[in-house]
């Protein structure tokens, strides 16, 4: 190849590259002020569903009143660099999540090789879901979800959610993701409390979930049925309730979540640490999970798994006839440190008397709950439970001696944490 050939060629790769994707075009979302700016994005769909960059402008504070279902995207790019308003309205959201055409998230993303992201700009890529009003309202009727992103290779970044209003990221049913640098700002300034603001559902194959910082009041991740190969690492996780397998596995449902790795991350006054939840009832297996390297700050449960998970919100524990729960084979909790909340407490979801995270016959001081059914879990092992509890009583634990098969790393008993 003679030189100029070989310049034209770089030259032309260079302008692809300013240009973004060869052969890819742009729809810059545009923006009327006091209008809804959703129906330009729908309107604009069909053109711009493959090869494109769907882009809202920093500088913007986009109106986007209404859902926006993306459909199915190939190859598509969806950048948030400008502002995104929801409805501050209650009433107005409530009628739109109620109307038989509510696509069930307000951004509802399906597709191949799609990348949602917002932007590093701490000023702009902010989406504010006026969240507060209905925490404080107390107000759990007609919620939306916030995003389903349900795509085969996908990239889900920089994004920064502000007040949401309850459920966040659902990654569930997608296939080879990669979500990292995202931001979940679901704190409140009152006592109104976040309630459902899940960080990331992930009952996906070969997610990888990291570098999120997610501040909510629900699970900040929870991993339901058909997961197989999730890893979640390096993330902030506070004021929710824990890094969750569950629920599954509920009215006798059929379930399966293998090959979980949880490591490498800092939760802060969260109600649980490690959480497997499963129903009276259910079937399947939940199979090869770990929790490694996790440090705790003011966290009351530190390590607990339920097989007798019903909704505690709902009534008392279901007088279920049958014996069986989703069962467990080789999970594994390793390298714990950090400090218990082991005094009375009072959590912000705790509205009823008792909360619906009591567990009789407690004392407060246990770092490990095992909650087994006979006969269903093999193989949980935990190691290097390094957990204190802040008044400094010696650690306890919670485990039956007639549901473990092997050695889970402690005595199985009621009583003081003795390793083994
Ligand atoms: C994925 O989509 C992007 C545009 O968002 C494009 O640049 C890239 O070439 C696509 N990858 C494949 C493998 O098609
Ligand atoms: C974008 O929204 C966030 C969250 O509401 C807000 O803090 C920020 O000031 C907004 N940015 C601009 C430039 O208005
Ligand atoms: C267990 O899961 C991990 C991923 O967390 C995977 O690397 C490993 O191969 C799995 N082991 C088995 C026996 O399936
Ligand atoms: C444990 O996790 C922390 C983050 O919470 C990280 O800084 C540290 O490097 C991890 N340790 C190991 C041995 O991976
Ligand atoms: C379960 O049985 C116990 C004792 O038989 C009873 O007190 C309780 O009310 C029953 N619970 C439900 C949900 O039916
Ligand atoms: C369930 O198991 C317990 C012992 O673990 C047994 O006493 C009870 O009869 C069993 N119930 C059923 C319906 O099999």
């Amino acid at each position: 190849m003679h030189l100029p050939s070989l310049f034209a060629t770089v030259t032309f790769l260079l302008s692809t590259r300013t240009w973004g994707v060869a052969g890819a075009k742009t729809f810059v979302v545009p923006h009327t002020a006091g209008k809804d700016d959703a129906p330009a994005v729908r309107a604009a769909l069909a053109s711009y569903r493959s090869d494109s960059t769907i882009l809202f402008q920093k500088g913007i504070t986009y109106n986007i009143l209404t859902p926006i279902d993306f459909g199915t995207l190939t190859n598509v790019e969806i950048a948030i660099e400008g502002n995104i308003t929801l409805p501050a309205e209650i009433p107005v959201v409530q009628a739109i999540v109620a109307d038989s055409s509510f696509p069930g998230h307000w951004f509802k993303i399906k597709g191949t090789n799609v990348t949602l992201r917002g932007t590093p700009d701490p000023k702009w890529g902010w989406v504010d879901a006026h969240g507060q009003a209905w925490w404080d309202a107390m107000e759990q009727t007609n919620r939306p979800h916030g995003w389903n992103f349900q795509v085969t290779d996908g990239v889900l970044k920089d994004m920064k959610l502000w007040k949401p209003i309850a459920w966040n990221f659902a990654l569930s049913g997608g296939k080879n993701i990669r979500a990292f640098n995202n931001q979940i700002h679901a704190k409140s300034n009152s006592n109104g409390f976040p309630f459902n603001t899940d960080g990331f559902a992930a009952g996906g194959t070969n997610l990888l979930i990291e570098d999120n910082m997610i501040i909510n009041g629900d699970d900040c991740i929870t991993v339901g049925n058909g997961a197989n190969g999730v890893h979640f690492r390096n993330n902030y996780c506070e004021g929710g309730h824990g890094l969750s397998i569950g629920s599954l596995g509920k009215g006798g449902q059929m379930s399966s979540v293998q090959n979980v790795l949880i490591e490498n991350t800092v939760m802060v006054d969260e109600l649980y640490g490690a959480r497997f939840k499963s129903w009276t009832g259910g079937a399947g297996l939940a199979r090869n999970i770990t929790w490694k390297n996790i440090t705790l700050r003011n966290v009351p449960f530190p390590i607990y798994i339920t097989q007798n998970y019903w909704d505690q919100n709902l009534g008392p524990k279901p007088n279920s006839t049958s014996n069986s729960s989703t069962a467990i084979d080789t999970f594994n909790f390793i390298n714990f440190v950090g400090d218990q909340e082991d005094k009375p407490y009072k959590e912000g979801t705790c509205i009823s008397d008792p909360c619906w995270y009591y567990v009789e016959g407690a004392t407060g001081k246990e770092v490990i709950i095992f909650d087994l059914y006979p006969g269903t879990a093999t193989n949980v092992k935990t190691k290097n439970i390094l957990v204190r509890p802040q008044t400094g009583a010696a650690p306890r634990v919670m485990c039956d001696p007639t549901t473990v098969t092997s050695d889970p790393g402690f005595i199985c008993q009621n009583g003081l944490y003795r390793p083994t």
